[in-house]
């Protein structure tokens, strides 16, 4: 059982591609998405090596269970996370975002508004909701902090 106090934050290398793609495409991950389409191996690999940079990769241990991303590239600096599932509701995404808002001056994200669990981190690491924007016949709440 992941334990919140045993992680840590690795910065991301490009070695790393393929565990985030493998959690990007996760159903669960997909559905917190504007977009459900599986992201195919060669897009993504594009992507990733111009963003990786971006990414810190969460690990209990030496296994890695998740990523925090903040592409600090836009004006807005926004913030996604995805945990694997068998370590979602031990407290470990609000632990990761409260440890990401004390290193930026400024975040923001946008959560789907039937993503629960997700708001509640988001506002328990401070966020507050600032409007609503709708992309893809889905709605979700733009949050900042
Ligand atoms: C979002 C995510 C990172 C949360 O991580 P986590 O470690 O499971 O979150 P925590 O355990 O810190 O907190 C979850 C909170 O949501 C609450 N929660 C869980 N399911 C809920 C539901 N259906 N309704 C309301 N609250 C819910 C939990 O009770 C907990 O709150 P509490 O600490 O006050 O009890 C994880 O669910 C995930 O990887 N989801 C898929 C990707 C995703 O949605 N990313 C965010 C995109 S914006």
């Amino acid at each position: 059982m992941a334990n919140p106090k045993k992680i840590h934050l690795q910065d991301a290398v490009l070695e790393d591609a393929e565990f985030v793609l493998y959690l990007k495409n996760q159903p669960y991950v997909r559905k917190a998405s504007y977009s459900q389409k599986n992201i195919l191996w060669e897009e993504h690999l594009k992507w990733f090596k111009e963003n990786y940079k971006y990414f810190k990769i969460i690990c209990l241990g030496n296994y890695q269970i998740g990523y925090v991303r903040v592409h600090k590239g836009d004006s807005t600096g926004d913030i996604h996370i995805a945990l694997l599932k068998e370590h979602h509701g031990r407290g470990i995404g609000t632990k990761v975002i409260k440890q990401m808002v004390k290193k930026h001056k400024h975040l923001t994200t946008q959560v789907l508004i039937s993503n629960k669990p997700s708001r509640k981190i988001f506002e328990k690491a401070g966020f507050k909701e600032v409007g609503k924007i709708k992309k893809n016949n889905k709605i979700a709440v733009v949050m900042e902090k």
